[in-house]
């Protein structure tokens, strides 16, 4: 019934229900699941285990790519199934337990997951449950809409579950580009040297006696969740392409700019839809997730490639894009995260580097995770990876958050993710400051004068003045560096009113 899908003839004997799936998963594993910003990920096993562990209860560490759609890790916290969690996540419930400090979470850069598996530096994969759309007659995984950490979850795991999930169009075989660095201290280069350079296979090559099991599943992946861009967003959008447009005129880019890398959520995808009202063309991304705006910038003719690890859509680009996938398949590929993500890859093509702050400081720091310094947001995922080695490392975000109870512009984070000589631009609605080449007080300056919500700038230029006339390199009154915090956490508004 399904030879197309599984098309090696002696695997055909390992189909087995979910629950006897998730069965070969018990308490104490350690487990790698495909899944990438809520696209590829393993659907029916996780949801058996939830089941399962409601009557026999069980904990695992899990690791992903990054994001899970479907309410997995909604479901599988309220099964109490989690008690480590990595390298990302973006679900409510799943917060929660992280903020109560009942599940374990490993906030980690999205590159690194997978080197330290291969290093034997955190515990090993006892298990991999990866989706698929086929089995190939050798036996090798071709992964569906995100490659993640899935490859070598299945390569380094002692055993390998796959869901073969029917809902995902065989068009996507071809897509992928699986390639795994060699061992340190002899790795080669890895050879990826434009945003569209191929350099593996088209499937996860591992030994087919591996395969515990084949789940078949129909269920698809999650929309995205992701806003359509508004007035502010528009705003942080426009200011970007001046600036862009201003390198070009100063001969610092090209018209089609370099290799584009945009984050997660409503922010990021609203500044690449600000791409298409613009002069630039024929444009490259290397990101790891590939949005709405990619396929926008696509069908507008800004585009020439996307180089990403998965493909997170809304509802209504899903369907356009899938009723012709071939029209935009020669000019996608999808990498391990550990590729997509790699430093040394980003150094190389020089990346544009566009990710969304919490919050940032006066002098450049930034908040991408912790909500008051301590509470977990979503995690770093590739942001560090990408700005510390980008061509140009720009953080966005709106310049007040919670209906102005909040600044994003503070005297000092309250948590570092982002530390000020990894940052070149800072955007908001209110304008961009271009700290390149700027001491700290330089830049303070630019931020205070180009960012800042005008209901914040008086407090913060007071601020400023009051840490300049006590000197130093980078003025603080730590008295008061978080007193904005403080403020927040005892009165809901930074600066008492
Ligand atoms: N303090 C407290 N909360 C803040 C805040 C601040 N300074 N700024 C924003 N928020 C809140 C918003 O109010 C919103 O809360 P809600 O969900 O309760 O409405 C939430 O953060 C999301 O903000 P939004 O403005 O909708 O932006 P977004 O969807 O673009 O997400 C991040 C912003 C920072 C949370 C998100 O981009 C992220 O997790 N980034 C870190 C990981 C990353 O950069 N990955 C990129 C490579 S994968």
């Amino acid at each position: 019934m399904y030879r197309d899908r599984i098309r090696m003839p002696a695997l055909h004997n390992k189909v087995m229900t979910a629950a006897a799936a998730a069965a070969l998963i018990h308490d104490g594993m350690t487990v790698g699941m495909s899944g990438f910003t809520r696209a590829g990920e393993a659907k029916a096993v996780p949801q058996a285990l939830a089941e399962r562990a409601k009557a026999r209860p069980l904990k695992i560490s899990l690791m992903t790519g990054a994001s899970l759609g479907n309410d997995l890790d909604k479901q599988l916290t309220e099964a109490g199934v989690l008690a480590r969690r990595m390298p990302f996540q973006v679900d409510s419930t799943l917060r929660k337990a992280i903020n109560d400090g009942s599940v374990m979470f490993i906030d980690q850069h999205l590159s690194e997951t997978v080197e330290q598996l291969r290093n034997h530096q955190i515990k090993a994969v006892d298990i991999a449950v990866i989706e698929a759309v086929a089995i190939t007659e050798h036996g090798h995984i071709v992964p569906t809409t995100s490659v993640g950490n899935s490859a070598s979850f299945a390569i380094l795991a002692k055993h390998v579950i796959v869901e073969i999930n029917l809902s995902q169009p065989l068009a996507l075989e071809g897509l992928h580009d699986i390639y795994i660095p060699t061992y340190r201290p002899t790795r080669q280069p890895i050879p990826v040297v434009r945003a569209d350079s191929r350099i593996g296979s088209t499937a996860i090559p591992i030994d087919p006696g591996k395969i515990a099991g084949i789940v078949i599943s129909q269920q698809p992946d999650s929309p995205s969740t992701v806003l359509p861009p508004d007035e502010e967003t528009q705003a942080i959008a426009s200011h970007l392409v001046r600036f862009f447009a201003d390198e070009v005129a100063h001969g610092r880019l090209t018209r089609e700019l370099m290799p584009l890398q945009a984050g997660i959520g409503t922010i990021a995808n609203a500044v690449m839809h600000g791409l298409l009202q613009s002069p630039f063309e024929n444009l490259t991304m290397y990101s790891e997730v590939l949005q709405d705006s990619t396929f926008d910038l696509f069908d507008a003719g800004k585009l020439a490639f996307a180089s990403g690890s998965s493909m997170t859509l809304s509802a209504r680009k899903h369907a356009q894009v899938f009723a012709d996938f071939n029209r935009y398949k020669s000019r996608l590929v999808l990498r391990p995260q550990e590729i997509s993500n790699h430093p040394e890859v980003i150094r190389r093509l020089g990346i544009i580097a566009i990710n969304t702050a919490l919050e940032f400081d006066i002098y450049g720091n930034v908040n991408s995770t912790h909500v008051g310094g301590t509470r977990m947001m979503n995690g770093i995922g590739g942001s560090g990876d990408f700005a510390r080695n980008a061509h140009l490392a720009i953080f966005v975000t709106k310049s007040i958050a919670k209906a102005g109870a909040l600044s994003s512009v503070v005297p000092m984070v309250s948590h570092v993710d982002h530390t000020e000589h990894d940052v070149d631009i800072l955007v908001t609605e209110q304008g961009l400051a271009d700290l390149r080449g700027l001491a700290p007080r330089e830049r303070a300056r630019q931020v205070i004068d180009h960012c800042v919500h005008p209901s914040y700038r008086a407090a913060l230029n007071d601020y400023f003045e009051r840490a300049c006339a006590r000197g130093g390199h980078t003025p603080h009154v730590l008295r008061d560096a978080l007193l904005w915090h403080i403020n927040a956490e005892e009165t809901g508004h930074m600066v008492a009113l």
